[in-house]
């Protein structure tokens, strides 16, 4: 949820009350005051807008380096070779193969913005690689981004501000036909590919999947 200032809601107050008939003026600081329990309760410690802006830039330079750099290789390398000679190439994402760009990230921001440390990982509550379940707190935004989607909103980057700074979910769905060659329905993923998952990751719950389906997270963890 964004944050309202409370200069905003002052001025929407001042507005609100300056003109119209009482009813309406009183429907409108009815309205407000359900706003302000809504944002005071529900976001105890709200996010300044300064660190918002660089949360912002962080999860998007990061989702841009994955979608040139490990994206755009293993589309090249499905193109080319099939989706079961490609197995490996969705796994450099997985804990040690993501080593290399969390490295090279955590050093890039440590350096851009006034923070001590950066780390993201991937994660689904239909995870493929046991060592991508989610933690606690990953799982309580899942879920909730879960009932989200049930009721027909769309599932949206949550921030929680953490006493170590900041810890943001930001989902990721199915955006190309592509990845239902190893991510679909027995009637879309690729029946070699299934093989060669099935063997490497014999607890598989990451297959049933169709396009724009939510299909998990990218989690990131901001030390201030
Ligand atoms: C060539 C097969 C293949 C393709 C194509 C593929 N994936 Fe995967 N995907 C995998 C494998 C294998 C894993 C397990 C990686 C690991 O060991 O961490 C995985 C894991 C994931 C995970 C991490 C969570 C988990 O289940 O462990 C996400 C998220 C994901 N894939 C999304 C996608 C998206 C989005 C696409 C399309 C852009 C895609 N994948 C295309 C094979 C593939």
């Amino acid at each position: 949820m964004h944050p309202v200032t409370v200069q905003q809601l002052a001025s929407k107050i001042v507005k609100y009350t300056g003109k119209g008939d009482t009813m309406k003026k009183y429907f409108s600081l009815f309205t407000i005051f359900i706003a302000m329990q809504f944002i005071f309760c529900s976001d105890p410690k709200s996010v300044p807008d300064e660190d918002r802006e660089m949360i912002n830039k962080i999860t998007a330079d990061t989702m841009s380096s994955m979608q040139s750099g490990m994206m755009k290789v293993m589309m090249e390398q499905v193109k080319s070779s099939g989706f079961a000679k490609s197995v490996s190439f969705c796994s450099d994402f997985a804990p040690e193969g993501g080593k290399n760009l969390n490295l090279k990230l955590k050093e890039k921001f440590i350096s851009e913005h006034n923070i001590k440390d950066f780390k993201f990982r991937r994660t689904s509550l239909k995870y493929r690689n046991p060592k991508n379940a989610p933690d606690s707190f990953e799982e309580k935004v899942l879920n909730s981004w879960n009932d989200d989607e049930k009721s027909g909103k769309k599932a949206e980057t949550y921030i929680e501000s953490v006493e170590s700074g900041y810890r943001v979910l930001m989902p990721i769905r199915i955006p190309a036909k592509t990845c239902l060659g190893c991510h679909g329905t027995p009637e879309t993923i690729d029946a070699e590919a299934a093989k060669v998952i099935d063997s490497l990751y014999p607890e598989d719950h990451a297959k049933g999947f169709s396009e724009g389906d939510l299909r998990g997270a990218i989690s990131f963890e901001i030390t201030k």
